[in-house]
Parts: structure tokens; sequence; C-alpha cells
């Protein structure tokens, strides 16, 4: 898709369709549309005063031009009510739009960037927002489509942002945020929404390879000899029943473009395929089990989008991935697994792997002395019973990175909901002859999966999403196509861009970040006195309240 701005006017323009946004039940025009109205002769105020077409959000009209417009047609996108109208909206607008040109089968389209006065956003993010939607909204997943017929193909070629002259620099450098944004999604989707076989955990690891390759991005693959001389034992007591066919991989990207700043570590959980193991899952919606890579997706995503935006801030993604199958190696309920932490684990579901490879990976991060720790996993179908497919659910040892969390989650939409980690909760997932056991009955199943991971978190602050219920869409939304949805991609970036702010702004800007939660937590009676430092190393260690 090619994007081009600029600063002549809409109406004279060559285009197929010219996209006219309009809010519900607004009949005054906005000068845009009244610009191209008066091209028109009042066709679009007469439109507007019938009842076919109210500006509802997702509804459209197109008319034609009949020679007095430079556009052969005029699509009117109904934009909803004005007073609701939010950034992603937007976002939906511009991937609805995008649809509806693709499937009229025109080439190219225009659109006025809609007046940007007292607008709550920058020129810059309003650019990045229409490319994300438009580009995400296309995305197709097709690699397995050999019968897709001529006139399935793609026509549509080019969009064309009439921009005022001062708008125009920020605007193209935000449309080409939202590009490479867009593609780090894509690639997030195209890895999840492969079959099983295809995104072996081999398969997962070069992939990440040829993506760091690419982008200057350190990629280490650790093999299942290297993972046991890890002692990750849990990451291979799940590996045990696939060891043969399909052995498991330790990934780890690096992208640490400054000096002396500790990274931002995201860890994926890479279950490649989830079939429960000899605690097997139902046939029905196993096949669906392929997305349990989607922690993995979303982290290889996201490195790749920070590092394609040059963000300044290191950034590690560690994937432990493996299949998770029955086998005569398998390991079995009731086995006792010894972690890389020296911690056990008494399994008593084999199919509650995925805080089994995490507890290993969490364990691996402490080497980078993180400046914090997000784990990414489809980790409980308790999640999906709780939140649907709206929310990710969020749970942290430090509430200052759960709020910042939650913050990147309104301002990306992709929305996560915090769920209590009390410790009242360990107690179901007590083993009466092992450190602790992975299954901790149904209550509560998400912040018991959670309470596991947190056994095995380092004096870091770390916040686990649990992405279950967002990270597949079986109906199709705005611009999020059926199949993989890439969630975590969009969070990770803001989040890692949040960081990158505080790195440009002062030595002590991370580190300040650091010390709030743990200014919070030295006020606490249980905390270890109220040093507070500014070089954060110190302050996030104390500041990690649940202590093991
Ligand atoms: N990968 C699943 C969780 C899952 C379920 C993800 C549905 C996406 C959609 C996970 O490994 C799992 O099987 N969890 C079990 C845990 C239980 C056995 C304690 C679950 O949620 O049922
Ligand atoms: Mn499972
Ligand atoms: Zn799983």
């Amino acid at each position: 898709m090619k994007f081009n701005v600029k600063t002549t006017k809409p109406e004279s323009e060559k285009l197929d369709a010219l996209v006219l946004g309009v809010f519900e039940g607004e009949k005054k025009l906005s000068a845009d549309v009244a610009a191209v109205d008066k091209a028109l002769g009042g066709m679009i105020a007469e439109v507007l005063s019938g009842a076919e077409f109210t500006g509802k959000a997702g509804s459209h009209i197109l008319l034609p031009t009949m020679g007095e417009l430079g556009a052969r047609r005029l699509l009117l996108l109904g934009m909803g009510k004005r007073a609701s109208f939010k950034l992603d909206n937007l976002r939906q607008a511009a991937g609805r739009a995008a649809q509806l040109v693709r499937d009229y089968k025109f080439k190219t389209a225009g659109a006025p960037l809609a007046d940007h006065a007292g607008a709550a956003f920058s020129t810059r993010l309003h650019g990045q927002t229409l490319a994300e939607g438009i580009l995400m909204a296309l995305y197709d997943y097709d690699a397995y489509k050999t019968e897709r017929e001529a006139a399935e193909r793609l026509v549509f070629e080019a969009v064309t942002f009439f921009a005022p002259v001062a708008e125009t620099s920020e605007l193209k450098a935000g449309l080409v945020d939202g590009e490479r944004i867009a593609e780090a999604v894509a690639l997030t989707r195209d890895l999840v929404s492969a079959p099983g076989s295809d995104m072996t955990p081999t398969i997962l690891a070069n992939r990440a390879k040829e993506m760091a390759d690419k982008h200057g991005i350190k990629c280490q693959i650790l093999d299942e000899k290297a993972i046991d001389k890890l002692k990750m034992g849990a990451l291979l007591g799940v590996a045990r029943g696939a060891m043969e066919a399909q052995p498991p991989r330790f990934i780890t990207l690096e992208y640490m473009p400054v000096k002396g700043r500790k990274p931002l570590v995201f860890v994926g959980k890479g279950i490649t395929f989830d079939s429960g193991g000899i605690s097997i899952k139902p046939a029905d919606g196993m096949d669906k089990m392929k997305y349990d890579m989607a922690g993995a997706g979303a982290v290889i995503g996201a490195i790749k989008a920070i590092a394609s935006l040059q963000l300044p801030v290191n950034v590690v993604a560690l994937i432990p991935a493996t299949e998770n199958m029955p086998g005569g190696h398998a390991m079995h309920p009731g086995d006792i697994l010894k972690t890389m932490s020296g911690k056990t684990i008494e399994v008593i579901n084999t199919d509650a792997e995925g805080r089994l490879i995490l507890a290993d990976a969490l364990s691996f991060a402490e080497r980078y002395q993180p400046e914090i720790v997000l784990d990414l996993a489809t980790l409980t179908g308790a999640c999906v019973i709780a939140l649907g497919n709206q929310a990710i659910g969020l749970m942290g040892n430090d509430q200052g990175l759960v709020d910042q969390i939650l913050a990147a989650g309104e301002r990306t939409w992709e929305r996560a909901w915090q769920l209590p980690l009390w410790e009242e909760y360990s107690e179901q997932i007590k083993s009466d002859i092992a450190d602790v056991k992975n299954g901790g009955g149904r209550p509560a199943g998400t912040i018991t999966a959670a309470a596991m991971l947190a056994k095995f978190t380092g004096a870091y602050r770390w916040a686990h999403l649990d992405i279950a219920g967002t990270a597949w869409e079986d109906k199709g939304r705005a611009y999020v196509p059926k199949g993989a949805t890439g969630i975590g991609v969009r969070l990770l970036v803001d989040l890692a861009r949040e960081y990158a702010k505080g790195n440009k702004v002062t030595a002590g800007g991370t580190a300040a970040q650091v010390a709030k939660p743990a200014a919070k937590a030295a006020a606490k009676p249980a905390s270890s006195g109220a040093k507070v430092s500014t070089n954060g190393a110190k302050t996030s260690a104390k500041s990690a309240p649940r202590k093991k």
C-alpha cells in the first residue's frame, strides 16, 4: 500500500473514491465536507436530509460524482457520535473504509485529514493510527489458499491524504510509524495463525532469527542440550512428549541500542501446539490450540516494531518454545519437575503447561537485571470465561507497573483489566510433596496460574498478561480479521515508547519511574527501609513486594 500526502484540494484529485467521514446525526457539514458538497451542487446535504444514511458507526453510502469531482465515487462513512469518538474509533473507521475500498475493487482512494485543531492527540499519532487501521484491516492470511480467483486479488494500491502544509511532515512520519507497527502485527498474525505442524519450535526459532537478522537484533537459539545444561527442568518436562519428533527451543532476542540501561524483558509463551499432553484436551476445539504460542508471536512482533522504529530503549524477548504432546516419554500427572530456580513443581495436570515453561523463562530473565519483566501468555481458559474477548487479564507484583500497562492499554485499545494477585490465592497451589503444584482447581484459575508464576519471578518488577481471550478472533472486527489478532504488539510498543521517552529526558528518567512505586512500597511497614535510589537498581529489587 502506498500512502501519499498532498496539500491540494480533495475535490480535484483523480481517485477511484474520495472518502468523507460524517458524524452521526450531524446535518451541518464540516469545512472539508462543505467544499466537496459545493462542487457536487449540494448532493451531500441532500443525502443527509434523508434517513438512509445517518452517520452511524460502521455504515456507509457510495455515491456517483458525475464528473463534478476528480474522484469517480464518493464514499460517505459513518463515524458514530462525535461525543464518544475516541482515537480507536478513528482506527476502526480507517479500517472499515479500507475494507470497503478493497471490496468495491477500487485502486485508489483519498481522504482529507479531519480537522485537527483541538484534537486530543498529535498529528503524528493521527497518521500512525490511520496507517494501523488501514493496514491491519487489509491483512489477509492466505498462505494456504491455492484457489484464489483473480477476482479476489487485492487491487487497492494507494491512499492519498489531504492535509494543511503545516501538518504534512508530522503526518508522513506518523504514517511511517503506523506502517512499521502494522508490519510487525502482520508478522505476529502470520506466526500465530500457522498450523502447529508448520510452526514447530524449530520453525518458530528460525522465523525469529530471520526477523532478527533483518533488524540488527541479536538472536540466540538454545537447543534441548543447552536447555538441559541450564537445568530448565520444567520446560524439558513439558517438552518430553514431543522430544524425538519436535525438540524444544529457547529463543533469546536482544535489541540493545542504549549503553548502560537496563532492558525491558518480554517473555512469550511458545507452546506451538497444546494437546494437553497426557491430561489430553477434548477433540472439540483442539485445533485452535495452534495459537498457544500467541505470547511468543507478540513478543517477536513487538521487538521487531521497536527495532524498526529505532526506539532508544533496550529490549529483550525470551521465548520458551515446545509442543505439549502425549507420548511414551511424556511427563505424567503426579510427576515432579525441578526448575532452573531449584524449586520443585508437582504436575497435577499436564495441560497446565504454560506456567511450567514460563517458570523457567522467568528465572532466566533475572540474568538481564531487567528494568521490568512482562510475560504474555495464552495461559488459562478461565481468563476467557472471566473477561471474554475484550480484555487482557493483568496481574503483577508492582502497582506502578500495572498502572503503566493499564494506561498503555487504553491508549492502544489493547485493553487490560487487573485481577487481584492476593497472597491468599497461593493457598490453592500448595503441594503436599513439592514446593508448589501447577493446578489450583477451577476457582480463580487465571489468578492461581499467575500466583504460580509469581513464585518464579526474580527481584524485579513483573507483570503477567493473560491473552487467552484476546489473541484469537472468531468473527472478524473493524481492523481485526478472523484468526490471530496480533494482540500485545501495539501495547508493548507503546510501553517501550514511554520508557524510551524517559531515557531521553534525563539520565535518571526511567529510574524515576522505578522510584515511584518503590517509594510507595517503602511507606509500607513490612518494606525494607525508605531508601529510594536514583539508579533504579536496588530500588526495583526492593520494590517487589511479594518476596518468597
Ligand atoms: N493453552 C491453554 C489455555 C487456553 C485455553 C488458551 C483456551 C486459549 C484458549 C492452557 O495451557 C491450558 O490448557 N490451561 C488449562 C489449565 C488447567 C488445566 C489448570 C485450562 O485453562 O483449562
Ligand atoms: Mn494447556
Ligand atoms: Zn497452553
